[in-house]
């Protein structure tokens, strides 16, 4: 039996770090840096220090901020449209997830000689045409870590995962400044995304000892700073945050989501409800779902995450870390309903035709969900 977890190559944590991206653009030899962002950050400055950076190195700097939230197939095709005579040796996205997985499609489309459906039906053809750098701005998605990118596909009205090797990035900067003037409601659902990645990472039928190490590390870092974060959005806790999101990824690239995920992706394709906040909905009740296959790992995540009720029993463990999810989705406000985003009870069918084509994250579930089970799932959050 073999494990494998992939990694970037660097990756810096810290306050005030985004400077030492002078150094990677001298490490790199970049004379054409492509920077991948959207219009918000950039009207509120959070690319303004990275964009003084790269000027003074003298590299050549185009921006695209033209990518959209949550973005789907026609989104990415319009960024590419926008840059296709563009040649880079360096690609840094700053930006919350849309941001960084249109970036990795960006890195390895512009230039190619097929387009984004073509890599949707084949990731194997995927090859990077340059370096790239990541740099995240929410709390997070961990996408700097994976190698995974996530579209929608309006006309089947879903989200899918694009998952190639090509998409790890090379770097990371990880700069707790980047995310001090995050708003309370991202900070809160982009957290528990991560939360949701390294809990079901960790009790996932893919799980393995390098996996588990990154998932218990996340874990313990977000259930115990998500609320001060939220609260008080000290810069203690918020690195931890930004640091256990980038575990979180780390975890995905060694094991994989589960139904949490998988129930997600239909909501966000066809309701677009914000990915942490879909997440956050269903957290809770999938784990309570799973707790008789996967209440064993439940425990052992407890030991390790809340080491003083070690003594407890393993049942009771499992019940904890399920009413410590409740209780973080209650305290940062995230919505906990459908009806919220316009979902109606009449919908349930086809929100249950689209769950069960979720198969590559379903399968990773410890527990099989039978579409009666979906629906029972689904009808709870409406
Ligand atoms: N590739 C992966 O491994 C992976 C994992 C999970 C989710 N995702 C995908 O990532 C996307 C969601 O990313 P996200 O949750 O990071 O949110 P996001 O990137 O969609 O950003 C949400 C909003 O927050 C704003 N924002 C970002 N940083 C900010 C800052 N510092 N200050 C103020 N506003 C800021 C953005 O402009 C945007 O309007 C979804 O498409 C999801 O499917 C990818
Ligand atoms: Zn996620």
């Amino acid at each position: 039996m073999s494990f494998q977890l992939q990694m970037p190559a660097r990756v810096t944590l810290g306050e005030g770090v985004l400077v030492q991206v002078e150094e990677t653009i001298g490490r790199n030899r970049a004379k054409r840096v492509l920077v991948c962002t959207d219009e918000t950050l950039r009207k509120l400055g959070v690319t303004s220090l990275l964009e003084s950076v790269i000027a003074k190195t003298g590299a050549s700097m185009e921006i695209v901020d033209n990518i959209k939230a949550e973005p789907s197939v026609p989104d990415v095709e319009k960024s590419l449209g926008t840059i296709k005579n563009t040649a880079a040796d360096l690609l840094i996205a700053i930006g919350g997830g849309s941001v960084m997985d249109t970036a990795k499609i960006i890195a390895v489309l512009l230039g190619a000689s097929y387009g984004i459906k073509e890599l949707l039906s084949d990731p194997s053809r995927a090859r990077k045409f340059c370096p790239t750098l990541m740099i995240p701005t929410t709390c997070g998605t961990g996408s700097e870590a994976t190698c995974n990118a996530i579209v929608s596909i309006p006309e089947e009205q879903v989200k899918k995962g694009i998952v190639s090797a090509a998409f790890i990035p090379d770097e990371v900067i990880l700069d707790v400044d980047n995310i001090k003037g995050l708003p309370k409601s991202i900070i809160a659902a982009t957290g528990v995304d991560a939360l949701a990645h390294c809990v079901e990472c960790y009790t996932s039928k893919k799980a393995t000892p390098l996996s588990d190490l990154y998932a218990s590390g996340g874990a313990k870092l977000i259930f115990h700073h998500i609320e001060k974060a939220y609260t008080e959005r000290d810069g203690g806790s918020l690195q931890n945050m930004l640091l256990g999101a980038f575990y979180g990824g780390a975890a995905i690239t060694g094991s994989g989501t589960t139904a949490v995920h998988a129930l997600s992706y239909p909501l966000g394709g066809r309701y677009h409800v914000p990915h942490g906040v879909s997440n956050a909905i269903l957290f809770a009740r999938v784990m309570a779902f799973n707790k008789d296959a996967c209440g064993e790992r439940l425990a052992a995540l407890c030991d390790a995450v809340y080491p003083k009720h070690n003594a407890r029993a393993a049942g009771e463990k499992a019940d904890f870390i399920i009413r410590r999810i409740s209780e973080i989705v209650k305290n940062t406000n995230i919505p906990v309903s459908l009806k919220d985003f316009g979902v109606k009870e009449e919908d349930l069918e086809d929100m249950v035709q689209s769950g069960i084509r979720q198969k590559r994250l379903l399968d990773n579930n410890m527990k099989e969900l039978s579409p009666d089970d979906i629906r029972d799932i689904y009808r709870q959050v409406i």
